[in-house]
């Protein structure tokens, strides 16, 4: 077993701090306050290759593995989770989905965009009443013969207005249940596609997130993804790799709250000396750093997982379940150690108090990831 990480995988991670520290971190607060969108950010995370990670060369992408992603996911959450969800989606459910899944021509259409940064897509799963119950699909795909007629409604999507590329599961066949759902590419200008209000959110309010309307939309059967009926199973082989991406930006805002948490303890005096030298604060300083090392493990184990063709439903879930509740966890207290100034948005930790809670919300909340695991661990 080696647990050192190779000179390219140490550079990688360099980079992402660095980008996060130069372009993410100025302005970070006011685009928390104002709602505002990361898209100059996004774009430079394009350039630098950090929006098509796994995406292979031939397509235009970095052609890296899913640990350099989960290190990179880790760095750019450290200081802005509303950038690293940008990401995350982009490449571990929009380009992962669709170079693994998609026809030839998706691919030469579409990844080179989407991997360059010159545009950024969306997943889009979840409804009104279909969010954790993802099987039960309202959005119809009704089979028109050489195109779909799509109608419905789908919520709290990312990316949702900023998007070019939209990968959309609806029902086409309800009697086959999951097995009568499509992934469908559309865009925004096809006739019928709208897209609703942007949310006012407690976190990653830097984010863009709306839900989307569609009203007889014609989508060409050309832009399904797979074999007809395979869109569950696309959304679910899809996601097992997005969790570990989400299990990452958990870590790093976990870690960043536990790097500025020591900071702080070590310049902030009461009682006479530094805070970090009463034991109450030092043992918090302990059991964050422990919990934050056990996340980074499951989530390079799940990475690893995905990186050997190994089965990584449970290992990602797990991470996911983990890093989410550590992210939670870590925040909170590191508001704490900041005593007043931790409840100041200049001090940082309380945006990554409420960026934190989402990571245990999207992308299957901690409940579900806990049928997952469960599920594994009863087939046993
Ligand atoms: N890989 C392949 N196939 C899978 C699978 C997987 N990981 N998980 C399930 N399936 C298949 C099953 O085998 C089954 O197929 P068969 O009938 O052929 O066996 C089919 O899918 C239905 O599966 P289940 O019977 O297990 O379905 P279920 O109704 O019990 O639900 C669930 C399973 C795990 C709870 C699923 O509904 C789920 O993951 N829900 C959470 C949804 C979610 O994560 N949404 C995230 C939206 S995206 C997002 O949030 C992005 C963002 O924020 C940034
Ligand atoms: P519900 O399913 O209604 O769940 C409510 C509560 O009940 C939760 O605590 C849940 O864990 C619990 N629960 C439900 N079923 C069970 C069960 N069987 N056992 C135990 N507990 C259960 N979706 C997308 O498709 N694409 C996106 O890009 C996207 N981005 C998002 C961004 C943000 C900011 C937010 C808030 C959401 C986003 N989502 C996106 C949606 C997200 O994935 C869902 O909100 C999430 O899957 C939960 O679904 P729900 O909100 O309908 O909650």
């Amino acid at each position: 077993m080696n647990f050192s990480l190779t000179e390219e995988h140490k550079m990688i991670q360099q980079a992402a701090r660095d980008f996060a520290q130069n372009e993410l971190l100025p302005g970070v607060i006011e685009r928390d306050e104002k709602q505002i969108f990361p898209a100059e950010q996004v774009k430079k995370m394009g350039e630098l290759g950090f929006m098509g990670m796994m995406v292979d060369p031939k397509y235009g992408g970095s052609g890296l593995d899913t640990i350099s992603y989960v290190l990179a996911m880790e760095e750019i959450s450290k200081v802005d989770a509303s950038a690293s969800v940008v990401m995350s989606v982009n490449n571990s459910l929009v380009c992962w989905g669709l170079q693994t899944y998609g026809s030839e021509e998706q691919k030469q259409e579409w990844l080179p965009k989407l991997a360059s940064g010159e545009i950024h897509g969306a997943f889009c799963l979840s409804e009104p009443e279909a969010g954790s119950d993802a099987t039960s699909q309202k959005t119809t795909a009704i089979d028109m013969g050489d195109y779909y007629l799509v109608n419905g409604t789908k919520n709290w999507i990312t990316n949702g207005n900023t998007a070019s590329f939209y990968i959309v599961i609806a029902q086409t066949d309800i009697a086959k249940k999951s097995k009568g759902i499509n992934a469908l590419i559309m865009t925004k200008d096809m006739p019928g596609f709208a897209v609703g209000p942007k949310e006012q959110k407690m976190g990653i309010r830097g984010s863009d997130t709306h839900s989307l309307m569609f009203t007889d939309v014609k989508v060409p059967k050309a832009n399904r993804i797979g074999e007809e009926g395979f869109g569950f199973k696309f959304a679910m082989k899809t996601l097992a790799g997005g969790r570990i991406g989400i299990a990452s930006q958990a870590l790093g805002i976990a870690s960043g709250a536990y790097e500025l948490a020591l900071k702080y303890s070590k310049e902030r005096k009461a009682f006479g000396t530094e805070i970090c030298n009463h034991q109450a604060i030092a043992f918090k300083l302990a059991d964050m750093a422990v919990s934050i090392e056990a996340a980074r493990y499951l989530c390079l184990k799940a990475a690893w997982d995905k990186d050997n063709h190994h089965n990584y439903d449970v290992s990602g879930a797990m991470a996911k379940l983990y890093a989410s509740q550590v992210a939670m966890d870590t925040a909170v207290e590191a508001v704490q150690i900041h005593g007043g100034n931790g409840y100041v948005k200049e001090y940082h930790v309380e945006r990554l108090m409420r960026d934190a809670k989402i990571t245990q919300i999207y992308e299957g909340t901690s409940e579900i990831q806990k049928i997952v695991i469960s599920r594994a661990v009863l087939a046993d």
